[in-house]
Formats: C-alpha cells, structure tokens, sequence
C-alpha cells in the first residue's frame, strides 16, 4: 500500500501571464499538482529530465524551487522547446547555464540528444497523455464495438493543444497497459530503464482507471511506487472521455467488471463515485456538469539494475 502524502503546502512559482493555445495551461491544476509532487521529490543537486516540457513553467520550478543542478527538456511539439527557454530566460536570465531545451519534436526521450540528455539524468519528470486520441483508426474501432456514441461525447475532437491530452493510441499496441490507455507512458518507463536505470522517475498521472493500475505499471517495469501528492480536480470539460466508458463497456458481461473499475465522482469529496459512463454521460448532457477525478505524482524507485533491456529499447 502507498502512504498518502500529505495535501500541497506550498504555492508555486509564477507561470507564464499568458500562453499561446497549442500550450498546455501551465495553471492547471494538473500542473499545479504536478510541481508539489516535485517540491517533494528531493530534487536538489540533481540532474533532470523533462519530457513534454509544454510552456517551461516546471523547468523555471524544478530550478528555482526545488533545487535541481540542471534541467533538460523536450517536447513532441516543436513550437513548445523555444517558448519555453523564452519564458525560462525572460523569468530568470541568471539560469541560463542550467538548462538546455532540445530543439524540434523528440517524442518522449527519442532520438541522438535525448537519448544523450537521459543517459546522464537522475530523474526524468513527466505528464503525458493518458487518454487515446479520438482520430486514432484502431480507437475508433474499439469504440464503435462498444458504444453507440461517438467521439463528440465529452468533449470536442479537436482541441488547440490535442498533443497534451491525447496520444495515438494504435502506435503503442504492443504495449500491455495500452489497454488501458498507459502506453505513452509505459513506452516511456521502458526506455528510461534501458537507457538510464539508476535514474528515478516522477510522473504525474491521472487516476481515473484507479491507482491500483498505476503502481502495477510501475511495479511490471522495475520501479517502485511512492505517491508524492495528489488531487482531486475537475474533469476537463474538452477532453473526450469516453475511452474510459468503451473500457467499462467492453468488460460488461466477461466476469471481470470488478477487477477493473474506472473512478469519478460528482463531488470534490469523492463521496458520490460516478462509474465512466455516468460521467461521460452527465458531460454529453451538459459539459459543466461538475465531475471529478484524482490525479496523482508518482515517484518510481528503480529496484534493481541487472535488467538486459531489449535491442528496440536502448535505441
Ligand atoms: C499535459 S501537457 C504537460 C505540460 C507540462 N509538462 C506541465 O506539466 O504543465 C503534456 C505535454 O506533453 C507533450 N507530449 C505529448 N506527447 C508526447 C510525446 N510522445 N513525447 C513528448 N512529449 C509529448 C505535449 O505536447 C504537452 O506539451
């Protein structure tokens, strides 16, 4: 079982007064999250990565509040690495030296600099999507299977900033957990283990298919779980949820409902749960429908060092 950290005690540094839409709102409360889980994950003096850097907010955070030596950063949007050194440099010029933003789209920690950059990092820090992305053919197929509904249910399909919400889910396939929507991030575990295992990681990672799921993803790839904060924030009202109704859907009837159960609630307590499609649907009626979900930052340990990661992997 994971001990429950305490709720965020400190507030954050300045974001960005205002970001271009394709960036992830760096007021969040997913960012805001995300940066107390940091503050917490003893951080100082050492050397970070982070992937999907979005508008620089964290690597001006993990610098100036939390101590790290030097941060590099990427992104799988090109326009997001400038706009952040833009932003880090304007806050701070003095922190030049102490970060590097990779240019052009690096998905996750691929190609010649980032796998560079991984290599010599202690920690790699990120928030990617978790949720398919609503054009995919191979989850537009999934969902005409189980729902009636398409993808307009929850959300609208095409958002400014897709890349921070969605991810193509048919390219991770081969991944287990993609099932149930983690492949981005279980794509990123494994090359991060093979690249660098000593190195820690610290996600931050929505809750909605239950915290159970999470720690097993971290367990499968070597990395031992501890929750560093957590929240329970409103669902975003543009981010199409009914891959978490397809799932539920798909498990009716197979003897497995309860081993798998997606968690929402109509309140910020928690104490009305709402399964996935109640949610989806309450947000098809009327997308200010208050629904809720946590959201945690997991910190991921490395247990052991002897792996032999595979050929595809150290790439
Ligand atoms: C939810 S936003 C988080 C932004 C920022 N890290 C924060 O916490 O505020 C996710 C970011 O990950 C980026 N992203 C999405 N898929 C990615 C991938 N495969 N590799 C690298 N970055 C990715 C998006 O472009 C976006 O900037």
């Amino acid at each position: 079982m994971l001990a429950p950290a305490p709720a965020p005690a400190s507030v954050p540094d300045p974001a960005p007064a205002s970001v271009p839409s394709f960036t992830f709102d760096p007021s969040d409360p997913w960012t805001v999250t995300f940066q107390a889980g940091l503050e917490r994950a003893g951080l100082r003096g050492r050397r970070v990565y982070e992937v999907g850097v979005g508008s620089g907010a964290n690597v001006l955070h993990l610098l100036r509040r939390c101590g790290a030596a030097h941060v590099t950063a990427s992104d799988l949007d090109p326009r997001l690495p400038p706009l952040a050194r833009r932003f880090v440099m304007d806050a701070a010029p003095g922190l030049a030296g102490r970060c590097r933003f990779i240019e052009g789209s690096v998905s996750l920690v691929d190609g010649p600099a980032a796998t560079e950059a991984v290599v010599a990092a202690d920690t790699v820090v990120a928030c990617l999507p978790q949720v398919p992305d609503p054009g995919d053919a191979m989850y537009t197929r999934f969902r005409a299977a189980h729902l009636r509904t398409g993808p307009e249910t929850g959300g609208p399909l095409r958002i400014t900033d897709h890349a921070a919400h969605y991810y193509p889910w048919s390219a991770f396939d081969d991944h287990p957990f993609n099932a149930v929507g983690l492949g981005l991030i279980e794509a990123l575990l494994r090359r991060v283990r093979a690249r660098a295992p000593r190195a820690e990681v610290v996600l931050n990672l929505g809750c909605r298919i239950g915290k159970d799921v999470l720690t097993r993803l971290f367990r499968a790839h070597g990395y031992r779980p501890e929750e560093l904060a957590s929240r329970v924030v409103p669902q975003d009202g543009r981010t199409d949820i009914t891959f978490f109704a397809a799932l539920e859907a798909a498990l009716r009837g197979t003897g497995h409902e309860k081993d798998f159960t997606c968690s929402f609630s109509a309140d910020p307590e928690g104490r009305r749960p709402l399964s996935a499609t109640e949610a989806a649907d309450r947000l098809a009626a009327d997308p200010g429908t208050p629904v809720f979900h946590e959201i945690c930052v997991l910190r991921g340990r490395p247990t052991a060092f002897d792996d032999v990661p595979d050929e595809e992997d150290r790439r």
